[in-house]
């Protein structure tokens, strides 16, 4: 057992971070522990989550489980979670009620949680003392040691939980079942060091942790050859990259030299605005296969605000950052997280936001009411704002960013733009879907022989969240 603390996770030392090249070995005594199982495993939150369950999938068939088709018919259950919202945990325990009906009827049935909440004290504690029929809990920084917790709660017959809140080592070469054939992730860094009042992320991911440059670059070089045609670059703050090793190596320099790898789409997420450099802003203008696409949370547009929610820049200089990203990188789509609501917000902090949002006008945003996260500054301040008003606020800013986002897509009418066609589209299955450069939704009356290529595609009609098109040689 090892249970997670705040107060742990909380420091930062300045301990030099190892890096084990062989960071996944398997015990070969866990090597059949699987055979003729099955597992699924369901993810909440950031793509970040995304990719962590990517290896938690490969590790497990490493043991030889196989993945499950459908949650009712596995032998083990994982639920990948997220803290950064309330509604997030709600979802989580809704789903651990389903698995306790599952348990009923299928005892044999292994279940357990990982991810963001399992660093969370108060989740643990709940689970210890709610959900004891759980099997097993780990966090972020123990997905490498999942056979043995496995392999402890099979013996024990009952609930292991293992969770760090000190960041361990760097590991490489992690086995990883990627979702997708065409497009990956690449973890950049891992953690973050921003501690912004609201977020729980520096507490549940722990301190920053930048990857050797070599590893990275030898990773997409692999994909390249793999046939893979676009990779993101994960990260909490991508644009810190490199900060932590002292090699003198940055995000703009990670960023050439990953697009000199002839990766035909190059992302990266997140931005934070306060690290994005005029290096950076260069790098991304001069490289035709760095897409023309930036995810810049703005969060408040109130200076006040940003002050208490200590994101170390003012409405004026997040401006000034927009508008130079414009200016510089051509046809440039930039979307946005914005917070409503965080304690002591008024109504003219609110409208400062709207004017942000109005001289912008982002090609979208993601808009969350304020949530308090126990062990965070935030949590703590006086907040005097209704929920009542907190939702009309979200409701007027939805309103006004929905706009903008038609209005962005209005502009694609009738142009021809290339899209990465992934697959069938949800909607309509008639229809193919994919992504353009800028990130844009698309679906594609296309025959399925495209799925897995870049193709041409004119638009035909445009939605707010969407737009359809069909293909054109
Ligand atoms: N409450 C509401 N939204 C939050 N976010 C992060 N923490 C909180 C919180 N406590 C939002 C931020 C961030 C996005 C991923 O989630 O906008 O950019
Ligand atoms: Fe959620 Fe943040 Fe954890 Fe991602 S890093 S899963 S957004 S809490």
């Amino acid at each position: 057992m090892k249970l997670p603390s705040l107060l742990e996770a909380k420091k930062r030392t300045n301990n030099k971070i190892n890096i084990v090249p062989e960071g996944y070995v398997l015990n070969e005594n866990y090597k059949n522990l699987g055979l003729g199982k099955t597992y699924y495993v369901k993810t909440y939150g950031c793509q970040m989550n995304e990719h962590d369950s990517e290896n938690i999938k490969a590790i497990l068939e490493t043991m030889g489980y196989k993945e499950a088709s459908e949650f009712e018919k596995a032998d083990l259950i994982l639920l990948n979670t997220c803290a950064i919202r309330e509604n997030a945990h709600n979802k989580v325990f809704g789903m651990v009620g389903r698995i306790k009906h599952l348990k009923e009827s299928r005892p044999e049935v292994m279940a357990g949680i990982c991810g963001c909440m399992a660093q969370e004290e108060s989740v643990v504690e709940e689970i210890m003392t709610k959900y004891k029929f759980l099997d097993i809990v780990f966090g972020t920084h123990n997905i490498n040691n999942l056979p043995n917790i496995i392999a402890t709660s099979m013996a024990k017959k009952s609930l292991e939980v293992e969770v760090d809140s000190i960041e361990g080592e760097v590991y490489e070469n992690i086995p990883v079942k990627r979702d997708s054939k065409y497009k990956a992730w690449v973890n950049i860094m891992y953690g973050c060091d921003k501690f912004c009042t609201y977020c729980i992320v520096p507490y549940t991911r722990g301190k920053q942790r930048s990857r050797e440059p070599k590893y990275i670059i030898d990773e997409v070089k692999e994909l390249v050859n793999d046939g893979y045609l676009e990779v993101t670059l994960l990260g909490q703050n991508v644009n810190a990259y490199g900060k932590d090793l002292n090699i003198n190596y940055t995000m703009a320099n990670l960023l050439e030299d990953v697009a000199k790898t002839g990766i035909k789409r190059l992302r990266f997420v997140t931005s934070h605005p306060w690290d994005f450099n005029d290096e950076m802003i260069d790098v991304i203008a001069k490289y035709d296969n760095i897409m023309p696409y930036i995810h810049l949370p703005l969060q408040s547009g109130s200076s006040r605000i940003l002050k208490l929610m200590g994101r170390r820049y003012t409405k004026e200089e997040y401006l000034e950052l927009f508008n130079k990203l414009k200016t510089r990188i051509e046809n440039v789509s930039i979307t946005t997280d914005i917070i409503v609501g965080f304690p002591g917000e008024t109504l003219e902090d609110f409208n400062e936001t709207l004017d942000v949002v109005n001289a912008c006008k982002y090609d979208s945003a993601f808009t969350f009411v304020f949530s308090p996260r126990i062990g965070t500054p935030a949590c703590k301040m006086k907040d005097d704002v209704s929920i009542e008003e907190k939702n009309q606020r979200l409701y007027k800013l939805n309103d006004l960013v929905n706009k903008y986002a038609l209005e962005a897509n209005q502009k694609y009418l009738g142009k021809t733009v290339k899209v990465l066609v992934e697959g069938y589209s949800g909607k309509d299955e008639s229809m193919l879907m994919g992504y353009t450069e800028t990130m844009k939704l698309v679906n594609v009356k296309a025959d399925p022989k495209n799925i897995g290529k870049i193709i041409n595609v004119k638009i035909t009609d445009v939605k707010t969240w969407s737009m359809d098109g069909e293909i054109v040689d």
